[in-house]
């Protein structure tokens, strides 16, 4: 006898009032949208830290939660099922169960993304994404802490950090976003392509540029001549394969023939800028958590000697930095076949929201929702573990994770070593930090 599977219309998951879509819409999706989910929008950053808006996102969802319990919720909107995930076993079933039945490959993603690398891993689905996920695997060592071209990595760290340094020390000892961020990209260009591109600031704006159109995701044309020469710009430097960059490693790799190699780059490139954003933010952690810099300062002193440091206490900070003030705020699947969760089927087609900021500072669950706690990174979270998933999780799990607490922890130890620094933009109460903090707006002062 065969058992039919049960359909979502005879057994469906609570869904949301009008009302409650709508909330939920203004709410959690709105201030997302409006910041720039490819690339942030300053004035809006600034408008959400002022007026709290990532605070009122995570403050809806704990509602939605209280009165709907287990979830997950399906939303009201007509002609597009989407489904918030309210409960934390959700999170971890969603994301290890990817990419069947909770494809990577979501609508409004590919819609985003297809503007600069429509043949990308997180995009891709079936052998191709296999070939193309598994290629930045091996490129990126997913597993390792220490990338084996750390060697050739540090010293660009090294060289980037002091050329900011001198520059902070002509401008009176004021370090902004800006020159950070430059600093940070030339390391991120000669690290990904080579020495060659340290000065390509134009590929940088292009890539901003196209990541501006994704912003729009279907709404705005594809700017195909602009993508073709990001692409070609990929591909020459595949071809050129400077040692000492990740290029060149890369194509020494195992390649299926739907790897896509020079699509995948794009990638990385444009996850690089979120890594300065959160590096950015925990300095100001640091800055305004004097014994904890005291510690990490420590740290840095005593691995002083080793080629490739592990500054674990840099990374911890870091991976609260992404905690607190998380930069894919949304992680975003589509159901592949009808799924049965405990409370209901939720439909074949259907978007998939795991708001990480609701998991990651949901204060109805966690003491530590508002505070700095860097003891949270100690060991390696698991599923039994609450879900705190800055870089996602199971076979989706961001593969560039270790790479970038490599780079960024160098780079803070960098200038952590020089100089004594100051947060003057912000007053930080360690006892309860914002929603959300504006990286474009923080100012500090070295000495
Ligand atoms: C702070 C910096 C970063 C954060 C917070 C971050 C976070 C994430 C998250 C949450 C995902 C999953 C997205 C989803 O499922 O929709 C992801 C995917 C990915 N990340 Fe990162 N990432 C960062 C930097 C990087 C860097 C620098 C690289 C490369 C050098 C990288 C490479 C990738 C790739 C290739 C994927 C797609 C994986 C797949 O297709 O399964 N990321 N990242």
């Amino acid at each position: 006898m065969t058992v039919e599977p049960i359909s979502p219309t005879q057994n469906p998951l609570p869904r949301a009032t009008v009302g409650e879509t709508l909330q939920a819409l203004r709410d959690i999706q709105l201030p997302m949208v409006a910041k720039g989910p490819i690339i942030r929008r300053p004035k809006l950053v600034a408008a959400s830290e002022r007026f709290d808006l990532d605070g009122r996102g995570v403050r809806r969802a704990q509602t939605l939660a209280d009165k709907y319990g287990r979830g997950p919720l399906m939303l009201n909107i007509p002609g597009r099922p989407m489904a918030l995930i309210l409960h934390p076993e959700d999170v971890h079933r969603v994301l290890d169960d990817s990419p069947e039945p909770f494809a990577t490959a979501e609508t409004l993603k590919r819609h985003a993304l297809k503007h600069l690398e429509p043949k990308v891993a997180l995009i891709s689905h079936g052998t191709e994404r296999t070939q193309r996920r598994r290629l930045n695997e091996v490129t990126l060592e997913h597993g390792s802490p220490i990338h084996q071209m750390a060697d050739a990595f540090m010293p660009v760290v090294e060289q980037e950090a002091k050329v900011l340094l001198d520059q902070v020390g002509a401008d009176g000892g004021i370090l902004e976003y800006k020159p950070f961020l430059d600093a940070w990209f030339r390391i991120v260009r000669r690290v990904v392509l080579g020495d060659s591109a340290r000065e390509n600031t134009e590929l940088t704006a292009l890539t901003e540029k196209l990541r501006a159109d994704g912003n729009w995701a279907f709404l705005k044309p594809v700017d195909r001549k602009g993508r073709a020469a990001l692409l070609d710009q990929m591909q020459a430097a595949l071809d050129r394969a400077e040692p000492g960059s990740l290029a060149a490693f890369m194509s020494q790799r195992p390649q299926g023939s739907e790897a896509e190699p020079a699509q995948q780059i794009p990638q990385w490139l444009f996850a690089f800028d979120p890594a300065g954003m959160a590096t950015f933010r925990a300095l100001a952690l640091l800055a305004s958590h004097p014994a904890r810099l005291e510690a990490v300062r420590h740290q840095i002193t005593e691995e002083a000697s080793e080629a490739t440091p592990l500054l674990g206490r840099l990374r911890a900070t870091v991976l609260e930095s992404l905690r607190l003030w998380p930069t894919t705020p949304m992680i975003l699947r589509e159901t592949t076949t009808d799924v049965e969760f405990s409370h209901g089927v939720m439909p074949a087609g259907t978007s998939v929201l795991v708001f990480a900021p609701f998991f990651h500072r949901d204060d109805r669950q966690l003491d530590f929702a508002h505070h700095f706690a860097p003891e949270l990174w100690e060991h390696p979270r698991t599923r039994e573990d609450w879900p705190l998933v800055p870089f996602s999780a199971g076979p989706g799990l961001c593969p560039g994770r270790h790479l970038v607490l490599l780079l960024t922890s160098k780079f803070m130890a960098e200038i952590l070593n020089q100089a004594e620094i100051e947060l003057e933009s912000h007053t930080l109460d360690p006892q309860g930090l914002p929603s959300l903090l504006n990286n474009f707006g923080l100012r500090f002062r070295l000495s």
